[in-house]
């Protein structure tokens, strides 16, 4: 009995890459370059199955072009917003995802960002490599405590908890988010206080921490009214998507120093960055690394594997989005 084909869109940790070759007809990526709608499309004409990454524009354009073989997506990442769910669904293609194995890390990635905003390593370190840093004073470098300030969390799922939980424990921060799901008594359960109302999450919040998808809802969820919500000072930190936030305001609020600085691992039209986020020094910049361990990256390609065990053995598929 002839394998599955499937096609791998990008280089995939090695232990994935086994695998999958393992227990399908398996196209590698020969060389991690991203296929774009063509290529997109050429590999849903020609294959069972695709592995898709959050750089896959699988509009409904592409979706929809025949002749078409392929029955599932088994995105790699846990955000599909380059997918058109809707679509896929009308076509009946079934879209699975990757969530929960990549939690911890992308938390910590948040974590890693609010530290350096707030006590300006970027900026530190830049300093220091370029030969300007002429010693210790009192008063160079100065940033923010973060330990009994107030992070407000935005998206209160498994990466928002899990950053609320990082926050509370380990820097004794207050935390307060934001939820459509949870009720204030769940909140308390977990020590932290739950609001309804954006606008007051944002005006009592030193750290503000976006935890959200990607939809139509949430694009420029934060935008340059919130952003003038925010208190005076207050540090915006984006390990979501790029496009939750309004990335001109958000230039405007950082160089007319509202806020006093953000953390971005996510950006609105990756790879690209515009250069006056590049110039501005409180701003501290990672290339969308929050779920980059190679735990995590192995785990999620794992993930994705057995989704689509599932589905050629006929069961359920564990992480079905569409
Ligand atoms: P999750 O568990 O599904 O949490 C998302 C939360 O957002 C849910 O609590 C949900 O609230 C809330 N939400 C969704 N739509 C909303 C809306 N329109 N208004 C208000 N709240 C809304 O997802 P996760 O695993 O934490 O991942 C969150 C996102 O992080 C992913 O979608 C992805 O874009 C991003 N991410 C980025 C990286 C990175 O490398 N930087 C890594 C992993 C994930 P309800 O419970 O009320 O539905
Ligand atoms: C990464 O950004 C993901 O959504 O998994």
């Amino acid at each position: 009995m002839s394998l599955p084909i499937v096609t791998v869109t990008r280089r995939l940790p090695r232990a994935v890459e086994e695998r999958l070759a393992l227990l399908f007809e398996a196209r590698l990526s020969p060389d991690d370059r991203a296929l774009g709608a063509e290529g997109l499309a050429r590999a849903l004409a020609e294959s069972d199955a695709v592995v898709s990454t959050l750089g896959d524009p699988l509009t409904a354009d592409v979706l929809g072009r025949t002749p078409r073989r392929a029955r599932v997506i088994a995105q790699f990442g846990v955000g599909y917003d380059n997918i058109d769910v809707a679509a896929a669904a009308a076509l009946g293609i079934t879209v699975t995802n990757t969530p929960g194995v990549l939690t911890e890390d992308t938390a910590d990635a948040a974590m890693l960002l609010l530290l350096a905003a707030a006590r300006r390593a970027s900026e530190g370190a830049r300093e220091l490599r370029e030969g300007r840093w002429t010693g210790w004073r009192p008063t160079h470098n100065l940033g923010v405590r973060v330990s009994g300030k107030t992070l407000g969390v935005i998206g209160f799922g498994r990466i928002g908890r899990a950053v609320a939980t990082r926050a509370r424990l380990g820097f004794g921060m207050t935390v307060i988010a934001w939820s459509r799901s949870l009720s204030p008594a769940q909140g308390a359960k977990t020590g932290v206080t739950v609001v309804d109302d954006l606008d007051e999450l944002l005006a009592q919040s030193d750290f503000v921490s976006l935890h959200v998808p990607s939809t139509a809802e949430t694009r420029h969820l934060i935008d340059a009214r919130r952003l003038s919500r925010m208190r005076p000072g207050a540090i915006l930190i984006n390990t979501a998507r790029g496009d939750v936030v309004d990335e001109a305001a958000l230039i405007a609020a950082l160089r007319d120093g509202r806020l006093a600085a953000a953390g971005l691992d996510v950006y609105e039209r990756e790879p690209s960055i515009p250069a006056d986020l590049l110039a501005l020094p409180n701003a501290v910049l990672l290339p969308h690394i929050g779920s980059a361990t190679i735990e995590a990256r192995t785990a999620m390609g794992l993930l994705a594997v057995d989704n689509l065990v599932a589905f050629f053995e006929g069961r359920p598929v564990p992480n079905r989005v569409a």
